[in-house]
């Protein structure tokens, strides 16, 4: 396994390009079983949950020629309609499988996600869309089995909660429904919008894209020809290295970026004191000297993100004065709290508020990363902690960060990816 030890206290400078949305390609991906056509994704992130599920098209019969960023796909030979354990354990967005292949094929089975480091992420939503359009679902032995033999029909489903997974799954299987399928309480972040795009694009039509209402006019199985798609630039990612500018006092400038997708972060950096200059393409940051605290509550899509509230709270740990965190999404996002209090932060928590109280340095030490976004946070730290740092089980970011090291390493942080050698 693989660490990242870093010397803290390196000023940041220069510029770098932001990668693909992972939270993009994966639904666009699962999308393309719509489809018995070849077609081409490009800026697609280098990260392993995208390799994962290219490799689970490829299990279910697709073809796939992936090089870094560019993937062809053919899935007009899907000899298998059954996502196994195994990957999906891997990587829960395997799930997005479910509605094109029942929607394609009026069968399949999809292992159920297991549970995750930041909650218990249920997939009830999907399933209850799927039945009201008409499949019967049955749970045993782990997995999914969904069928819907005579296909699927249009339907109106009002979600109780929004969901970004949920949304995705019922647009694909309504693309090829028979009927009309309206979502109430649809999910409209900019990942979903591109999905919505490039069905539209295919020639579905779609009411009410970007808005929490959707209305689909399926195509009663017939399957769609793709165009080309180039995936979004990832605004997780931009809101990252914004905070590592933030978080070390550095002007730096990101390139290829869509600061409308990212306006709920920058807002509450220009609260902490940061200043912006904003292209169609890139965002420089100009940080204050000290760091303003600030109270910040997760929500959906165009709200402050749940994926930026690890890495705001590194930032707010050198903040001035205290800061409340407010998590709503997930009832157990706060697993990097106890490694940055490793660190030397002082934060408490109670029920799903952080209170991050001010202190005077950080020290580095040894600390583990427990989930994606929380490993970007310890990074960050690491950065403008006293000495050396290390972050143990990397593979968490090595997930949807594409070279993240190698980023901040062109940016002046100094970062070395080692591998771990057992002492005892
Ligand atoms: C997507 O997960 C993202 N992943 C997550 O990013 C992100 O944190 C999340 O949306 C919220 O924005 C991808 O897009 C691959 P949800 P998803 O369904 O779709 C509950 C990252 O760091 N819920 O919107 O799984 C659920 O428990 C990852 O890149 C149900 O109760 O999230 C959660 O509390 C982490 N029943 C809330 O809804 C359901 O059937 C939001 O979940 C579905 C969801």
């Amino acid at each position: 396994m693989d660490y990242l030890q870093i010397e803290g206290g390196a000023k940041l400078h220069g510029s770098i390009s932001i990668s693909g949305a992972k939270n993009a390609a994966l639904p666009i991906i699962a999308a393309t079983l719509l489809s018995d056509k070849e077609l081409e994704l490009s800026n697609l992130p280098h990260v392993v949950d995208i390799r994962t599920l290219l490799k689970l098209l490829t299990m279910l019969g697709g073809k796939v020629d992936y090089n870094d960023n560019v993937a062809i796909i053919d899935n007009s030979h899907i000899n298998s309609h059954k996502a196994v354990y195994e990957i999906v354990s891997q990587m829960r967005a395997s799930i997005l499988v479910l509605g094109p292949l029942l929607a394609r094929f009026g069968e399949c089975e999809v292992s159920l996600p297991g549970g995750c480091a930041i909650g218990q992420r249920p997939i009830d939503l999907h399933l209850k869309a799927l039945e009201a359009m008409g499949a019967h679902i049955e749970i045993r032995g782990g997995y999914v089995r969904a069928e819907a033999p005579n296909g699927l029909h249009g339907a109106k489903i009002v979600f109780d909660k929004i969901t970004v997974g949920g949304t995705e799954n019922t647009v694909m299987a309504a693309a090829l429904a028979k009927g009309v399928t309206t979502i109430i309480n649809a999910a409209k972040e900019p990942e979903v919008v591109q999905l919505c795009e490039m069905i539209a694009a295919a020639g579905v039509k779609i009411e009410g894209i970007g808005t929490n209402e959707l209305t689909i006019y399926g195509t009663d199985r017939e399957l769609l020809t793709f165009q080309p798609t180039r995936i979004i630039p990832d605004r997780i990612e931009a809101g990252t290295y914004l905070c590592a500018a933030a978080i070390t006092h550095s002007s730096i400038t990101l390139t290829d970026v869509d600061a409308h997708h990212i306006r709920a972060s920058m807002n509450k950096l220009e609260e902490m004191g940061c200043r912006f200059d904003i292209t169609e393409e890139t965002i420089t940051i100009h940080p204050p000297e000290v760091i303003k605290p600030v109270n910040l509550v997760t929500t959906e899509y165009p709200g402050f993100p749940t994926d930026m509230q690890a890495q705001f709270m590194a930032v707010l740990v050198k903040a001035n004065g205290e800061s409340l965190i407010e998590e709503t999404l997930f009832e157990n996002r706060f697993m990097h709290v106890s490694e940055l209090n490793r660190l030397g932060a002082d934060i408490w928590l109670k029920g799903n508020i952080a209170a991050v109280h001010p202190i005077e340095e950080l020290y580095g030490a040894d600390v583990m990363a427990t989930d994606l976004r929380a490993s970007s946070a310890l990074v960050l730290a690491a950065l403008v902690a006293k000495g050396t740092t290390n972050v143990h089980r990397i593979y968490h970011l090595d997930r949807g960060y594409d070279n993240l090291e190698g980023k901040l390493s062109a940016l002046g942080a100094n970062i070395v990816r080692l591998k771990e050698t057992p002492k005892y």
